[in-house]
């Protein structure tokens, strides 16, 4: 019968199997590295291998998917969130009223003309930042950082919904005589108050119950302004530390920090390529 033919061993197989079995070897570069290197070994390792791709059909050297290593930022063409943000959504939102209209106004002005060597958050962290604060109905945001207000003129587009308040700290004279006068500009000096000086002394001063705090003084300084005001954020209050993608290489000490504290949840989010990690207080 034609079936029972073909399991009858021919002598070409053989040589044949020896032929695989040598060519498999080369070709491999001796793969079973996890296992003794033994020629039995060897010879098991290949000739299954061999077969296991012949009976799926499949080279696993090739890889189809679009992604192939989801932790190489280089290995997917996708656009990013910053693209697509781009493409999408203007620079700043629309104003809904004559008072957002004032203050985004003067955020257009920053942008176009007090941008350079400024640090500030791009629009799209801005944007993050303000619809959490609206979110979480904050009342209390601290910002470490003000350079000249662009930050929390984001936060005060929310603050002026949730009835809340912005407590911002600069330690460069320059930037604050900028950021007042930007947030005399814009109208909402009422909703924020501008602290002076170092923030590693001033906040010494704070009070909680904290809803929001931005992290975005020196990198340096991230551990201890987390030791000192982790205890007055509130219970789902978050902590956004900014730059955790574009500075991750100088926040090592901080990323210990939170991701240890079994307290904190984190999620790191590139809005723009900058990113921010977001932490929330569980308990
Ligand atoms: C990246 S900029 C802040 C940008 C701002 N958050 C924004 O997006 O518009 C960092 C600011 O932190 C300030 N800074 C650095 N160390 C500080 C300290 N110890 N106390 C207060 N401010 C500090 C710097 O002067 C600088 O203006």
């Amino acid at each position: 019968m034609k079936y029972s033919r073909m399991t009858k061993i021919s002598p070409i197989w053989i040589p044949l199997f020896f032929f695989i079995t040598t060519f498999a070897i080369s070709s491999n570069h001796l793969k079973a590295q996890s296992n003794p290197v033994t020629i039995p070994n060897i010879i098991w390792f290949e000739t299954y291998d061999l077969m296991s791709r012949f009976i799926s059909n499949q080279d696993q050297d090739f890889d189809f998917s679009p992604n192939p290593d989801p932790l190489s930022s280089k290995s997917t063409d996708f656009p990013t969130a910053e693209e697509v943000s781009r493409k999408w959504l203007s620079r700043h939102p629309y104003p809904r009223d004559t008072v957002e209209k004032r203050i985004i106004g003067v955020m257009d002005d920053m942008q176009d003309n007090q941008a350079q060597g400024m640090g500030n958050v791009l629009p799209e962290d801005g944007r993050l930042m303000r619809m959490f604060t609206e979110l979480l109905g904050a009342k209390h945001v601290v910002e470490l950082g003000t350079a000249n207000g662009y930050s929390s003129m984001w936060f005060c587009l929310a603050l002026r919904e949730t009835g809340g308040k912005l407590i911002t700290h600069e330690i460069d004279p320059e930037r604050i005589e900028m950021a007042m006068e930007n947030f005399r500009r814009a109208g909402v000096e009422h909703l924020v108050t501008l602290i002076e000086g170092d923030a590693h002394e001033n906040i010494k001063k704070l009070n909680g119950p904290i809803d929001i705090l931005l992290l975005d003084a020196e990198k340096g300084g991230f551990c201890d302004y987390l030791e000192k005001l982790l205890p007055l954020v509130r219970k789902g209050g978050l902590i956004i530390a900014h730059d955790s993608s574009g500075e991750a290489h100088l926040m090592d000490d901080y990323f210990k920090a939170i991701t240890e504290n079994r307290d904190l949840e984190t999620v790191f989010v590139d809005a723009s390529r900058w990113g921010m990690c977001i932490t929330r207080k569980m308990r």
